[in-house]
Order: structure tokens, then C-alpha cells, then sequence
């Protein structure tokens, strides 16, 4: 089998690719310093595939510590680069720490695939790297605009730290732009673990709905979109999870083009806040207590994706409509809520 490393395989994206890999036939170890994550969802990976996936504890910065689990695993084939700090308010805080962070992380994990001959390179990006688009939806060839946080930047400065480096070496990557990823395993043993109050809205959606949360904010009705609120476009976990496998199969059968191509990872259709509101509301049969409040710094106004070229090169067809995004958080957070 081949085997691929996994960062930040206890996290939330990671741990759903995880469980694709292995369900595609590919071995699979995971690095991660939980220190924004649980190792304990490895538990929920091993009752889906029946693997046990071992996680090594280590801080990518270290590059010494991370040449150790190069040297111990040989047969390497590729790596998916997934650890990175993401919280958008958090990076305008604390911008030094995310630079340092994401960068770091990333130079050393590039140069252990270099040392060790490790060819094939899937990166988490983000639609973060559109800015504020002018047209929707945007494809892989809209412009990119000035980041509009320190997360932002850290997204747009690793793309084009992996693309000079594959330009200039052995590399193949592929650069995958997460649109919002939603939602749990469908199986209802792994899903997203925000730690302390949720940023994101489908986890302070669910929370509130639970209890564990008061009250969620709605930030901003008055945006120049069809209800006010802001649009998005969300895609399900299990999907995303299962374009990484597809991405790995492209660079793996050396199918791709170029040394470095970048995809749109979205469901192509973009919901406002609110509609995102009233559909876990229907599927859920509770009522959402939320108030207006005023508009999140930082917010881009409208965004979804157009994912022709996912669909066509990779192969990727994304199944889960919002519907399931809502029913799976929602079970996911009434299974947290039991433990
Ligand atoms: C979505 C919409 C909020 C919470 C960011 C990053 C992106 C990725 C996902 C890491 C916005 C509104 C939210 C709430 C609300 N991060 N909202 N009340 O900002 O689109 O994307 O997170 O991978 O890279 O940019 O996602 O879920 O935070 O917000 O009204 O309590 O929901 O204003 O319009 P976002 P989000």
C-alpha cells in the first residue's frame, strides 16, 4: 500500500481524509501537536475503518523532530499538508504567531520532501486567498486580492512559497482552496471539536441550538445580497476529504500538467447566512435563537466557487447537499452534547 503523511491529521479536515485514504487502500500516519486538536478522534477513525492510525505528537517548527519521522517511514510517497493555525479573528491579533506558525511548519515539511525525495504534495488552501472577489463565482484563475487577515496572508504567502519550490525542483503538488467545509462523517463518529467559542457558523449554529451557547449573532444584514446577510459557499467535510484522495491519485499516476495546479474545492452554489439559518432549522426542527448584529471586520460580502476544473481534471463530484451539511452537524453536536 502507499503510504501518505498526514499534518494535522487530529484535526478536523484531517481526520475526515483520514478516513478516505484508508478507504481508498492508502497507509497513512498522521503528525500532529494537538495543540489544536484531539488526539481522540483518532478513536472515531479507527470505528469507521477499522485503522488505527499512529499519530506522532511534534511540532512541525522543529525540523530535527520532523526529519525523524521522515527517517522512520522510508516509504514515503506524499504528504498532505493540512497543520496550520486558522482562526481568522485570532491571526489579526496575533499576526507574528501565525506567520511563524504556518510558515515555518511549512519550509521544514518542504524541505524533508526534498531531503527525502518525497514528490507528491496536497495542500490545504483557502478561498481566503480571493479576497473580496469582484466577479462569482470565482475560478481558479480570479484574480487574487490583498489578504484581508494575517490567516489570509500566511494561505497566499504558502502557495507561493510551494509553487517557486516546485518550479525549482522535483516536486508536484496541488494546491486545494477550501471554500467553507461543514458538516461530519456521515457515520456520526468524527466531526469538527471547536475549541472554546466557535468563529465559525455552522458550530455556533449548533451550539446555540444545543444550549451550550446562549444566543448566535448574526453579523450583518444590510450587505448588497439578496437578504442582507453574507453569502458563502459551503461544502461538506466528506467531500473535501475525498477530493485530497482524488488529488493524491492525480499526482501519484503523474497525470498532472504542471508542478504545481491549483483547484477550487466549493459545491459551486453560494447560501446566505440566513438561509443557512432557516435550512438547519428545517432539518433540525428547532428554532434558532440568534440576534442582528453588526458586520464581522474582515468579511468578504459574497463568494462561491465555480468547481469545473475539480470536476474535470480530478474527477471530483461533490454528493452532499446543505440539507445533509445541516443533519450531520447537527447529530455530530447532539453526540458531543451525550459525552
Ligand atoms: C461564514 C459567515 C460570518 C459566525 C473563514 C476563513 C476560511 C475558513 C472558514 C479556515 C460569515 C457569518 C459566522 C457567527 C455569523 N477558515 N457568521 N455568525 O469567515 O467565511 O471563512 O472560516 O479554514 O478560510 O476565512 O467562515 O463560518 O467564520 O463565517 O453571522 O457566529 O457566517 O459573518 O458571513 P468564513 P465563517
Amino acid at each position: 500500500m502507499k503510504k501518505i503523511l498526514v499534518t494535522g491529521g487530529c484535526g478536523y479536515i484531517g481526520a475526515h481524509t483520514l478516513v478516505d485514504l484508508i478507504q481508498h487502500g492508502f497507509d497513512v500516519i498522521s503528525v500532529d501537536n494537538n495543540s489544536r486538536s484531539n488526539p481522540e478522534i483518532l478513536e472515531g477513525v479507527e470505528k469507521i475503518t477499522g485503522k488505527r492510525v499512529q499519530n506522532y505528537c511534534v511540532d512541525l517548527c522543529n525540523l530535527a523532530a520532523t526529519k525523524q519521522i521522515f527517517t522512520a517511514h522510508p516509504d514515503l510517497v506524499g504528504v498532505i499538508h493540512f497543520a496550520a493555525y486558522k482562526a481568522v479573528g485570532e491571526s489579526v491579533e496575533k499576526p507574528l504567531m501565525y506567520f511563524e506558525n504556518n510558515l515555518i511548519s511549512l519550509l521544514n515539511i518542504l524541505q524533508c520532501c526534498a531531503d527525502y525525495k518525497v514528490v507528491n504534495f496536497v495542500f490545504s488552501s483557502s478561498c481566503t486567498v480571493y479576497g473580496n472577489p469582484e466577479q462569482i463565482p470565482v475560478t481558479e484563475e480570479s484574480p487574487l486580492k490583498p489578504a484581508e487577515s494575517p490567516y489570509g496572508l500566511t494561505k497566499q504567502m504558502s502557495e507561493s512559497i510551494i509553487q517557486q519550490s516546485a518550479q525549482a525542483t522535483q516536486l508536484k503538488t496541488t494546491l486545494l482552496r477550501y471554500f467553507n467545509p461543514v458538516g461530519a462523517h456521515p457515520s456520526n463518529e468524527i466531526g469538527e471539536m471547536p475549541l472554546g467559542r466557535p468563529a465559525n457558523l455552522v458550530p455556533a449554529i449548533t451550539q446555540t441550538a444545543i444550549g451550550k451557547l446562549p444566543q448566535m449573532q448574526v453579523f450583518g444584514n444590510d450587505y448588497p445580497t439578496r437578504d442582507g446577510s453574507c453569502l458563502r459557499d459551503y461544502i461538506h467535510v466528506s467531500d473535501i476529504a475525498h477530493a485530497h484522495t482524488l488529488a493524491l491519485d492525480y499526482l501519484l499516476s503523474e497525470k498532472n500538467t504542471a508542478p504545481c495546479e491549483i483547484f477550487n474545492l466549493g459545491s459551486g452554489n453560494g447560501y446566505t447566512v440566513l438561509e443557512v439559518i432557516k435550512t438547519f432549522e428545517k432539518v433540525s426542527g428547532q428554532t434558532l435563537n440568534y440576534t442582528i448584529a453588526d458586520r464581522r471586520a474582515g468579511d468578504v460580502i459574497a463568494i462561491y466557487a465555480n468547481l469545473q476544473k475539480a470536476k474535470e481534471v480530478l474527477g471530483w463530484d461533490p454528493v452532499y447537499t446543505l440539507e445533509d451539511m445541516m443533519r450531520t452537524a447537527w447529530n455530530w453536536e447532539q453526540k458531543l452534547h451525550q459525552s
